[in-house]
């Protein structure tokens, strides 16, 4: 089946994303703004040389990062808002975004809260229990905290443990929205369960969390990856009515799977590299990754590659090579045919490996520390 993908019409919803994607068309249908140049040499100007996910333009849409900025220009404060949905293991596409949070934080130094949704996969996968996803939770914040967030800087809400502290708002954002808004944004059917269609109500909390804690009416910023912004487009409706300002989105593309078209899923575990991955698991699941290299070395190393339909190509180009001039080599040496996928394949499981190998020392380092990071209401 997935390698019938590429065929397939395009779908993004929070819970499925499938088919080839378009991102140009993506921003017109969902009404989102291209994050221009012009933004980004104000970010340069702001934040000096640019986190190379804005360059290669992993990230490339927003809603109100504008004037997100102006206010950054101004002074003026606002807050970071990301989070997870645990139900497995974290793995490198869930990452992408997190990084970047961590460079907005130190470029701006505004506070994160950070959203684990433990109830929110338990009420959308069927055989998912409850103690599960909150379990999956806790191990997922080691891989935050491994990146280095501070926990000065940083709240973590658990949605299961925090629920009282987060449902006054929820009950408020829930209200203002009807069920026929709801079923157009996120596509409810009548065998959708009652849970999963409130629950939209509780991903919208954090956005006016900061307001709720301090009195402060600010707006969030919310680096995620686009599939999260049909939750944003009914929170942007209701925010203003209910006394708080309308959060700010900055969206990034998908971190692919090493399969053939798709972006890196858990539910594709073959295709996927998780953070708690041995060394052979990720030797493995490169050597099987898609590159669309030719059939035999003889041919590759006469006609050359495309390094923009392969999928090793992408996680230098998105997280293992910082260097512009480096990506550009690797670029002419693959369609020239001086460097072949097995050479690829080699270098990038050793890239991984390092990455992988510090992250998991940083994790069973931060065991001692996660209660440090959670909100404290
Ligand atoms: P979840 O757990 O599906 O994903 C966590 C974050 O990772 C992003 N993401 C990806 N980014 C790049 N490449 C990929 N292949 C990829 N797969 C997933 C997601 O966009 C997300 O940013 N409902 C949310 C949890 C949540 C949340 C939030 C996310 C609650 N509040 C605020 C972002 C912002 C979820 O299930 O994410």
């Amino acid at each position: 089946m997935r390698h019938l993908v590429d065929e397939e019409e395009m779908i993004v919803t929070p819970w499925e994303v499938r088919g080839k994607i378009d991102y140009e068309k993506l921003i017109r249908e969902f009404g989102t703004q291209p994050l221009t140049d012009e933004l980004l040499s104000r970010m340069k100007k702001y934040f000096g040389e640019l986190h190379a996910q804005l360059r290669r333009k992993l990230f490339f849409s927003h809603r109100d990062f504008d004037l997100i900025l102006d206010r950054f220009e101004k002074g003026q404060k606002f807050v970071l808002y990301t989070g997870r949905g645990p139900s497995g293991p974290v793995h490198i596409g869930h990452l992408a975004p997190w990084i970047f949070t961590k460079y907005l934080q130190d470029k701006t130094g505004a506070k994160l809260y950070f959203q684990m949704t433990d109830d929110e996969k338990f009420l959308t996968e069927d055989e998912t229990a409850l103690e599960e996803t909150t379990q999956w939770g806790y191990e997922n914040t080691l891989d935050l905290i491994a990146l280095g967030f501070k926990p000065e800087d940083t709240s973590i809400i658990f949605d299961v443990k925090d629920i009282a502290f987060l449902y006054d708002i929820a009950l408020k954002v829930a209200k203002r929205v009807t069920y026929s808004t709801a079923k157009a944004v996120f596509g409810f059917q009548d065998s959708t369960n009652l849970g999963w269609i409130f629950w939209p109500a509780v991903q919208a909390v954090p956005c006016f969390i900061h307001t709720k804690l301090t009195g402060e009416n600010i707006p969030v910023l919310i680096p995620a990856a686009i599939d999260q912004d049909p939750y944003w487009r009914i929170t942007r409706d209701i925010a203003q009515k209910l006394g708080y300002q309308k959060p700010a989105q900055i969206h990034c593309r998908f971190v692919p799977g090493l399969g053939k078209g798709g972006k890196m899923s858990a539910s594709e575990p073959e295709t996927c590299i998780f953070t708690i991955d041995t060394p052979e698991d990720v030797k493995k699941k490169v050597w099987n990754a898609f590159t669309g290299g030719k059939p035999t070395v003889k041919e590759q190393r006469k006609t050359g590659g495309d390094p923009y339909i392969c999928t090793i190509f992408q996680y230098f180009l998105y997280l293992f090579e910082e260097d512009d001039k480096k990506i550009a080599e690797l670029d002419t040496q693959c369609r020239t045919g001086q460097i072949i996928c097995g050479d690829c394949k080699a270098i990038l499981t050793e890239r991984v490996n390092k990455f992988l190998k510090e992250h998991q020392r940083k994790r069973r380092k931060a065991k001692e520390e996660v209660k440090k990071y959670f909100l404290k209401a």
